[in-house]
């Protein structure tokens, strides 16, 4: 048996709704904790499913974790192990975030690879490059990385590309290292200056967080603090979608509207009304919206992650939309399932032309990653008739209580539990 959601198209999407913290800082916040003996308490978590699937990385590595709904309270010990546990590991791309708090702790780290992902190849070899200049031996070889240091010492560090999991596990090594290192074209996400302001509540020294170069002056111990989870932009900016899809209005709460300032601008092009305070934000969109080009880039640029949410929108807009993918190479493989749904949609490289049509068609699509599944649904929540969205255990990794929040706003959507067809 397995579940999907049966999408019924036709709802204008309108009211409010309560975001929680971002699953993309959650996971790295949890594994900051392993930088200090005792009890981190992190709050605004938000309850999905690689939550537990992180707990029990830590538990792996001799963590005490208790999740209580939106808290989660990670004990670490006087010495981790040294190895994560495989079988934990391989369900969570986001665990390869242990390497640099282990290292910085233990001096000797055991991270096993974990594995491939729909979206593209994802290579740790800025993770293990950064480690080296620190003065870890690093070495990924039969399935695992394996890093191992007498000292970790400071150092210059240039990034190729500003990779966010090779800055987390750099930025997490280098605050236990003797002396001063300098990451240069680190990623800027908002989820990394949540980061950077737990890591200086614990008691680390960091400057420029939120800038391309981070300076960090190595501490000798770091203290566990409580901390409170960000505001998911990528859940938030979801809804901003799906309001300017379904020629809706919804206000958003929970999310810093400056983390969007991009995503509201290009729904304003679209025809969308915006509006903001200072932790929400109102899409309301009238009319059809007109095409729209995006170009995926790190943080400040348009994220990724909203890339399949551009597609959607671009479905159903009055006109041609260009979609340029830089992030991430496989990206675009969910398409296919875009034109399951009507969409009139050609890819090319790292580009995707869409030609909008005035209302998709529904039917049986298959959600590859977290992300892809959304725009999914969106794009069902436009189409005519009722369609079916397989293989949503990965949107449930990524949006907490989807189905529900999509009901409040007045979407006909609901979890269906049958075989599926393929
Ligand atoms: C994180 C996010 C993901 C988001 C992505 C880009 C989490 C859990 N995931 O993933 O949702 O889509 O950032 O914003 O936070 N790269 C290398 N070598 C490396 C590391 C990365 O070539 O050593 C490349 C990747 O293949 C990719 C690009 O750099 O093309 C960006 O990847 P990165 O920012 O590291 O993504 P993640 O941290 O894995």
């Amino acid at each position: 048996m397995a579940e999907h959601f049966r999408v019924n198209g036709g709802a204008r999407l309108t009211g409010e709704i309560q975001v929680v913290g971002a699953k993309n800082s959650v996971l790295k916040l949890m594994a900051a904790a392993l930088l200090a003996e005792g009890t981190t308490t992190l709050t605004n978590c938000p309850e999905i499913l690689d939550v537990p699937l992180m707990a029990d990385v830590l538990r792996s590595l001799g963590c005490e974790v208790r999740i209580d709904g939106a808290t989660v309270e990670i004990t670490a010990p006087a010495q981790p192990n040294e190895a994560a546990d495989y079988r934990s590991v391989s369900k969570l791309r986001a665990s390869v975030c242990v390497l640099g708090p282990l290292v910085a702790r233990c001096r000797r780290a055991v991270v096993p690879l974990p594995g491939g992902d729909a979206i593209g190849s994802r290579p740790l070899d800025m993770h293990a490059n950064g480690l080296r200049k620190l003065g870890a031996h690093t070495e990924i070889s039969h399935g695992k990385v394996v890093a191992h240091a007498e000292d970790l010492k400071g150092a210059q560090i240039w990034l190729d590309f500003p990779s966010m999991g090779a800055t987390e596990n750099i930025l997490m090594a280098a605050v236990l290292a003797e002396g001063t290192t300098v990451i240069d074209n680190a990623a800027r996400e908002p989820e990394i200056v949540d980061l950077c302001r737990m890591l200086q509540q614990m008691g680390a020294k960091i400057e420029g967080s939120g800038s391309s170069t981070l300076t960090v002056h190595g501490v000798t111990s770091l203290q566990p603090t409580q901390h409170r989870v960000i505001g998911d932009r990528i859940v938030g900016a979801t809804w901003a979608f799906a309001a300017a899809m379904t020629r809706g209005e919804v206000t958003v709460h929970g999310v810093d509207p400056h983390h969007l300032e991009l995503v509201l601008d290009k729904l304003r092009t679209a025809g969308a009304d915006t509006s903001t305070t200072d932790d929400s934000f109102t899409v309301a969109m009238a009319e059809r919206p007109r095409a729209v080009d995006f170009v995926t880039l790190p943080y400040p640029g348009f994220a990724t992650d909203l890339q399949p949410m551009a597609i959607a929108l671009s479905a159903v807009a009055e006109g041609t939309s260009m979609i340029t993918e830089n992030v991430f190479e496989a990206r675009f493989r969910f398409v296919d399932e875009m034109i399951r749904l009507g969409a009139d949609a050609r890819t090319d490289g790292h580009h995707a032309v869409v030609r909008g049509v005035e209302r998709l068609s529904s039917a049986p699509v298959w959600a590859s990653d977290i992300r892809a599944g959304a725009g999914l649904v969106l794009a069902g929540l436009c189409a005519d008739g009722s369609s079916e969205v397989w293989d949503v255990e990965h949107i449930d990794r990524g949006y907490p209580r989807f189905v529900e929040n999509l009901r409040e706003l007045g979407a006909d959507v609901s979890r269906v539990t049958s075989e599926p067809d393929r």
